[in-house]
Formats: C-alpha cells, structure tokens, sequence
C-alpha cells in the first residue's frame, strides 16, 4: 500500500498502474477516523475495481462557522492500519496547503436539493462536499466512486452532480453499517457521552418502528409516519430534533402530509437529524 501526500506523486503513481493494466480504478473518499462504515465501502471498491485508491481529508470548506472542523477525529497510524487490512492500494492524505494552495475561487454547487433536509440547518456544507468531491475526481479519474447511504443526500448530490456534468463516472451506493444495537456508524459517535450513547439509540429504533407501522398498516401517509418518528424520538430526554422528514429519494421532493407512502414505494426516504448535546446524527432508511 502507498500512501501519497502530493497530487504530482499520486497522478503519476496512477499513470503507472493504469499503464500496467491495473484498471478499473475505484475511489473511497473519506474524512478519516475510519471504522466498519468507510471499510465496507473498501471492500466494495476492492471487489469491483483493480486500483483502489481512498482518500482521508477533513474538508475544510464543507465545515460550517462554529462547527466541528477544529475537533473533529483524526488518527492518521489507526486509519493506515484498517486501509492496509482492507486491501487498499494507495491512500492519498493531502495537507489542505495541498488542497487549497490559495483561496479557492471556484466551487462547484447542486442547487434546490442541496437546501433542504442537512442542507437546510447546514448552508453551504454541499458545495463544500461536491467541490472537494469534483477535486478529487480530477485528480484520480476513477471509473468506480464509493459512497455510504448512511450520507442519503450526499449520494443524491453527487449523482445530480455527476449527470450534470457529464463526468463518466459511475457512483456506487453502499448500505449503511450498524452497531449490533442498531447505532449507525458514524466518526462523531465518539462525541457521545455514556448516556447520550444510549439515548442515540433512538434514530435507528424510531426508523425501525416506522418500518413496522407501514409493514403492518398501522401507518399509511406521510403525516402519519413523520409525527410517528417525532413521537418516538422524543422519549429521549436528551434528544433535540433537528429534522425529521418523508422525501421521495433521489429527487428528494418531501411528501406531503396527505400522500400515502405506498405511492412511492421503495423510493421513500425516511431522514432524520437529532443532536444530543453537542453531537449532530444523522439516520435514515429507504421504504
Ligand atoms: P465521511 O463522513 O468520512 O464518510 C466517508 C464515506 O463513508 C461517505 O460516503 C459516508 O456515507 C460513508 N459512511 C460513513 N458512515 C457510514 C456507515 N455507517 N455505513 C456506510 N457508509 C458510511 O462523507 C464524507 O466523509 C465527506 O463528506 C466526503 C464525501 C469525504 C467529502 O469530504
């Protein structure tokens, strides 16, 4: 495994490996502090493509004002670790002088679907995302690009971004990996304190119960199943509901009260966002 800290050193290691033969090329970006999520997205691309580069940046841009840029998890030797288990063939780490030598100037940005749901308590954060996202699909051309549906916007996004701008890449959505109690697997679950850690259980039983309630035909429309989740969430003390929403996914159009979930089966997107404490979390799941 190489790990490469230049943008010169890693087009020209690519340039080698594509010449010898070693395609398609598949591209796992991440912001480090990797754990079982970021691995199964590894061992997709490792599965599906011949060069496997993963890349570890915290993004500067994509971090709003009073955010958790500063702070957020980094342990670059652990990180190199699981990539070397998983297989991985170069980690590219750039410095963010490496990044953004000067002030960018230039951003890339989705509209309409990028104001809503994280969008909404998070502006800007999306042109950060596909700016950094377009920058590093620049410089390691992968065929093959490996994203979490745990990020279900950040998918849409990106897929929006991609057919618009013509880049021939195919985007590869991966399911979202959980601890055993049902806990997405997140970086910033290591915010948590003992009884927020408990109480975080909430995002993935509430999305659980709302599956169940439309399995059963306890709940039929969107109104019914968005005031099911509030409800259930809300028995955490310590949870603070940022949002909770029914969206028909990519597009991402909330439903409204009124429509039946039925009517978009298998396309509706249950999304939630609750801080407890200090930590924003993220949950979602597909109908
Ligand atoms: P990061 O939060 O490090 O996530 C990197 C990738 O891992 C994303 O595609 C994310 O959806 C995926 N991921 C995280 N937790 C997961 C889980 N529990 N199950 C499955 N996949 C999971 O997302 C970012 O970084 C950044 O926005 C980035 C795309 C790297 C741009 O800076």
């Amino acid at each position: 495994m190489k790990v490469i800290r230049t943008i010169e050193e890693l087009r020209s290691e690519l340039r080698e490996r594509t010449r010898s033969g070693h395609e398609p090329v598949g591209l796992v970006p991440t912001m480090g502090y990797l754990h079982e999520g970021h691995a199964s997205l590894m061992r997709k691309a490792r599965e599906m493509t011949q060069t496997v580069v993963l890349s570890i940046f915290v993004n500067p841009i994509q971090f709003g004002p009073g955010e958790d840029y500063e702070t957020y998890p980094r342990d670059e030797a652990r990180d190199l670790e699981l990539a070397r288990a998983e297989g991985v063939d170069i980690v590219f780490i750039p410095t963010v002088e490496v990044m953004y030598p000067q002030p960018i100037k230039t951003k890339v940005s989705v509209a309409d679907i990028t104001s809503l749901l994280c969008g909404a308590s998070r502006p800007g954060h999306f042109d950060g995302v596909t700016t950094v996202v377009s920058k590093l699909f620049h410089i390691v051309k992968p065929d093959y690009a490996f994203f979490g549906m745990k990020d279900a916007q950040q998918v849409a996004v990106i897929e929006q971004m991609v057919r618009d701008l013509s880049m021939d890449i195919t985007i590869v959505p991966c399911p979202i990996v959980r601890e055993a109690d049902g806990l997405a697997l997140s970086s910033r679950n290591v915010y948590l304190k003992p009884e927020e850690r408990r109480q975080a259980l909430v995002l993935s039983r509430s999305l659980q119960k709302a599956r169940e309630a439309i399995a059963s035909g306890q709940a039929e429309t969107a109104g019914q199943i968005r005031q099911l989740l509030r409800d259930t969430i809300s028995e955490a003390p310590l949870a603070d509901i940022d949002y909770v929403e029914a969206a028909v996914f990519p597009e991402l159009d909330p439903l409204q009260d009124e429509d039946k979930i039925s009517d978009a089966e298998g396309r509706v997107l249950l999304a939630l966002a609750v801080r407890f404490g200090r930590t924003r979390l993220i949950d979602n799941t597909l109908i």
